[in-house]
């Protein structure tokens, strides 16, 4: 007897699995580009820089050495002994790099390799929102519950301890955070993380900590990484990476760092979905990821976002309707349209069919997040200060 199928529908894990706004955006501008249209990229999660040239030429040296075969599944032995350092920088803790350290295909795989290793569809996951749009689906293609703590914009989207308390029941398996965030920039303070960390220790559940933005905070703020709180380190993943901070992310590298128990049952997944990440690149950034021309680089570019985010945010300083949550970390802003009369949504179609000026509608990332587009400050200064006078041509437009 034969089945009846749609295999275009795909497997019912993939029913609540949205395409993302950011990409629908980011194939718009593309097109429009491709008509010959000058589009400025506020939209895309991705620096513009190049990636420092000691990681490039180790590369190139590492493939001319051959070494285009697999690695170990955890990665290649030579990267995990620097990053042991590197991770214990960014922590403040010792990972085992034979047993503690993972390396990914950045960390998108990261987080579904996490995801899938401990969450079962009777289980609930807590993300506070507004948050990366891949946890929701990542969440969802697990058949498991999403269960989302709304952030205040009033409060700058900090952590509301109580609203996560009021979201915990007997089935929380974990709770998602992105700090520094990807969307708002917060970074989220001490008190409130070691709070976290003491429910995660009463209620008996793991947080999922993507520090991947930890390096990149500006006005003096300092990040504290989740596996810093006492006891955290047996209850936390770290994910991270070097897309952002190294300009890296096409080269697909990110890594996890756990407690040895949490390690071994994480390379389930990894071993039978990717295997290993390129060899060669992992090589070449165990040569060149502490060489002193690689650390000026990487200075040089956080110190060039932190200008960026000065001028954004001193543009938006000077337009009347939008207003905006001051952000500390990463490279994006959270602005407000209401002051317009629109909703974030219709802010930016107005502001990529008339102003070709490409940014991203929050109403996808939480909910309460109607009113909010995201701007990507990874773009050059001459972007930035093209883009904020479209952005002030529409905003005057819009008020007449
Ligand atoms: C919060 C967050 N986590 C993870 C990723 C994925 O990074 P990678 O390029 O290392 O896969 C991104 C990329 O935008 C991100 O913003």
């Amino acid at each position: 007897m034969k089945k009846e199928y749609d295999f275009a529908v795909g497997a019912q894990r993939l029913a609540k699995v949205e395409a993302s706004p950011i990409r629908t955006i980011l194939d718009r501008a593309a097109a429009m580009r491709q008509q010959g249209l000058s589009v400025i990229p506020f939209s895309a999660g991705e620096p513009d820089f190049d990636t420092p040239s000691d990681i490039k030429e180790a590369t190139i040296q590492a493939i001319n050495k051959n070494l285009t075969h697999y690695t170990s599944n955890r990665g290649y032995p030579a990267l995990r002994g620097v990053l042991k350092g590197y991770i214990k920088r960014e922590t403040g803790i010792d990972y085992n790099p034979e047993t503690e350290i993972i390396l990914t295909c950045g960390a998108a795989e990261a987080l579904n390799n996490v995801l899938f290793t401990f969450v079962d569809e009777e289980d609930e996951v807590i993300v506070l929102t507004p948050a990366f749009v891949s946890y929701k689906c990542l969440v969802n293609m697990c058949g498991a519950k999403f269960v989302e703590v709304p952030l205040d914009a009033a409060n700058g989207f900090q952590i509301d301890v109580a609203a996560v308390k009021a979201a915990i029941t007997e089935k929380t398996k974990m709770l998602m955070l992105n700090n520094p965030s990807n969307p708002t920039g917060a970074v989220f303070n001490r008190e409130s993380l070691a709070e976290l960390c003491a429910l995660a220790r009463e209620h008996n559940f793991l947080i999922l900590a993507d520090e991947i933005y930890s390096r990149l905070v500006y006005d003096g703020k300092s990040f504290s990484s989740i596996a810093s709180f006492e006891g955290m380190k047996e209850r936390a993943v770290i994910v991270s990476g070097f897309s952002k901070t190294f300009a890296m992310t096409g080269w697909r590298l990110g890594y996890i760092a756990t407690d040895e128990k949490l390690a071994n049952r994480i390379m389930r997944t990894h071993q039978y979905s990717t295997t290993c990440s390129p060899t060669f690149i992992q090589a070449g950034l165990s040569e060149a990821i502490e060489s002193e021309k690689t650390k000026a680089q990487v200075e040089e570019m956080i110190q060039a976002f932190a200008n960026r985010r000065r001028m954004v945010l001193e543009a938006l300083d000077e337009i009347e309707g939008l207003s905006y949550i001051k952000p500390y970390g990463a490279f994006y802003v959270m602005v407000d349209t209401s002051g317009l009369g629109l909703t974030g949504a219709e802010f930016v179609e107005k502001l990529l069919s008339e102003k070709y000026v490409a940014t991203v509608p929050a109403a996808g990332m939480g909910c309460g997040c109607d009113n909010f587009v995201r701007i990507s400050y990874a773009t050059s200064e001459e972007n930035i200060r093209e883009g904020m006078r479209r952005i002030a041509e529409l905003a005057r437009e819009l008020k007449k």
